[in-house]
């Protein structure tokens, strides 16, 4: 497989750390492109790719070309490549909002495309990504695409709706899990904790939680009832949380990542 990634920030690059931390590709078979000299140069310094010159050049020579650029520049890039894309190569986009019927459009009939978002936890292999193949891609097809993903993550493919709401709850929920595990720090910080346990203590609760719900049949909400016991301490700092309505305003935070998606699919 031979895949050309237009545009290398910070979603492209966590996918090739991933990618080639699972030996599902290897470096010679990643090639990119981007605006400026110096991301080209950085690449190949941290993963040995290699860059071509035009869009279109990598188009030519690519099996697989994923678009990761920003979203406002989708129709350039499409009106760049589309003479150049080989009848089966299979286009991914990363772009958030470009819905398949705006890449459609541009594209040659019966291109093969699937809109896919995964999350940055790509680079440690711990993605969720949501693919959404289009009408023209086979069975087979959607299959190698989901392995590819397998390599850095789990994957739910379904349609575009979903795609979107995924999205808020996963991509957008990375940032407020960020968010969250700050505030765990800050807790450890000002309980007077030495400065060096804070990442430790708030990584390893999360990641206890989350291992329990994974690989138990202890569920998220049987998880706080067993920890908060009736008299006991977590359950007097489970009222402040549950004072501060923080669920609620979680939903709340979702639903605005998703309302400004929306938005920005409709523009
Ligand atoms: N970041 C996330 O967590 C996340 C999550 C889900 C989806 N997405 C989507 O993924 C896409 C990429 O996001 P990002 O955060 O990785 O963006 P980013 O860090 O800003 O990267 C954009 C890349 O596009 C390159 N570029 C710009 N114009 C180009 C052109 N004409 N030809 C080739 N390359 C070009 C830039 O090159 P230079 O480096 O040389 O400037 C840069 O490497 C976006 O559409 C975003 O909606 C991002």
């Amino acid at each position: 497989m031979k895949l050309g990634i237009i545009g290398f920030g910070h979603l492209a690059s966590a996918f090739t750390e991933g990618v080639l931390k699972s030996d599902y590709l290897n470096s010679e078979q990643i090639m990119i492109t981007s605006l400026t000299d110096k991301t080209k140069e950085d690449a190949l310094q941290k993963f040995g790719i290699a860059s071509y010159s035009t869009n279109s050049e990598l188009a030519t020579n690519s099996d697989y070309i994923i678009i990761s650029v920003k979203p406002h520049l989708y129709a350039d890039i499409i009106n760049e490549i589309k003479d150049s894309i080989k009848p089966n190569t299979i286009i991914l986009s990363f772009m958030a909002g470009t819905k398949l019927s705006q890449l459609e459009e541009l594209l040659p009939e019966n291109s093969k495309l699937a809109r896919v978002m995964p999350n940055i936890a790509m680079a440690v292999r711990e993605s969720l990504t949501t693919i959404c193949p289009n009408s023209a891609l086979t069975e087979p097809e959607i299959s190698e695409i989901s392995h590819l993903f397998n390599a850095v993550g789990k994957v739910i493919t379904t349609t575009e709706e979903n795609l979107e709401k995924i999205s808020a709850v996963s991509s957008s929920g990375l940032g407020f899990v960020g968010y969250l595990l700050n505030a765990f720090e800050m807790a450890s910080l000002d309980l007077g904790l030495p400065e060096k346990y804070k990442e430790l203590i708030s990584t390893q609760t999360f990641l206890g939680a989350v291992k329990t719900v994974q690989e138990t049949d202890i569920s998220s909400k049987q998880l706080s009832d067993k920890v908060a016991t009736k008299g006991g301490s977590t359950i007097e700092g489970l009222y402040v949380l549950m004072d501060h309505k923080v669920d609620e305003n979680i939903v709340k935070a979702v639903n605005a990542s998703f309302n400004k998606l929306s938005q920005l699919s409709k523009k």
